[in-house]
């Protein structure tokens, strides 16, 4: 799959791209059912939600050939090396399960302020693929974007702050002690703050994105983005690859990097293969 000029263009302005039915129905059943064996497995990997319920699980590659032929599909690669202009390795990857009645909310942020403080990624050179694993509609959590905020750059850079009302000592236990899990549960270490959100969508409105299972989205480090939770009897399952160019890769020099299913260090280029193996 190449883009075409018209599409790029809508990428740059819009800050992302979505492509309806990139999968067919048998190659997501094949997803589905791998997912299900991979988020079986009890192990740091697996972030929970409050309530219990598997949130996500980093790096299914690790063990699914699946998963990791995914990542290399051509159909996924091509258009990513031309939204990033060079050649491109996978910095992240994880499941997103948003269970039917169960799955919680991801709250509105930018994704690259992740890697910029805590990985020491330079450059926002990077794009996540989104893969729709169920048919995703108004109900059971629909990405929520705000069309042309990636050009904004980085806003917001302070990490949050306990409220006023919030028990301070829990806060900071949460947020220093776990280090790296505050960048992955339903409380955020870096929002987007509600003043920057009202001006952004008062001015550029919101996108939700609805369609098939095996539609995918394209978008920008940079995007401002978020998710309710899921009110509806419909899961909303995702697999998400961020996509990084090896032009960026990141400094040996981080202090206490975070662990590599989170951010990987292995920075080869990607190369592409044609199609699944199923
Ligand atoms: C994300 O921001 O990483 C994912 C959002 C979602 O799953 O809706
Ligand atoms: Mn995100």
């Amino acid at each position: 799959m190449i883009l075409s000029e018209v599409q790029i263009r809508d990428y740059n302005e819009h800050g992302y791209l979505y492509i309806e039915n990139v999968f067919n129905e048998i190659e997501v059943n094949h997803m589905l059912s791998e997912m299900h064996k991979v988020i079986s497995e009890n192990c740091p990997r697996r972030i929970l939600e409050k309530n219990g319920f598997v949130r996500s699980f980093f790096s299914p590659e690790w063990n699914s050939e699946l998963f990791s032929d995914v990542i290399k599909l051509e159909r996924l690669v091509l258009p990513s090396k031309q939204l990033i202009g060079s050649e491109i390795y996978k910095h992240q990857t994880k499941l997103n399960t948003k269970h039917a009645l169960l799955g919680d909310w991801w709250e509105w942020h930018q994704d690259y302020i992740f890697w910029k403080k805590e990985d020491g990624m330079r450059e926002p050179q990077v794009i996540t693929v989104m893969i729709y694993l169920n048919d995703v509609n108004e109900f059971n959590g629909p990405l929520l974007l705000i069309p042309g905020s990636h050009k904004q750059g980085i806003i917001d850079l302070l990490p949050n702050t306990p409220d006023e009302n919030d028990n301070k000592e829990w806060f900071s236990e949460y947020h220093q002690s776990t280090d790296y899990m505050s960048s992955l549960t339903a409380d955020l270490k870096y929002t987007l703050k509600d003043h920057t959100l009202v001006n952004m969508i008062e001015k550029n409105g919101i996108h939700s994105i609805k369609g098939p299972a095996g539609s995918v989205i394209f978008f920008h480090g940079n995007l401002f983005h978020a998710s309710s939770n899921n009110l509806s009897p419909w899961h909303r399952h995702t697999f998400l690859i961020t996509y990084n160019s090896i032009k960026n890769k990141l400094p040996d020099d981080m202090p206490n990097p975070r662990p590599d299913f989170i951010s990987s260090r292995d920075f080869s280029a990607i190369e592409s293969i044609r199609e699944l193996n199923l």
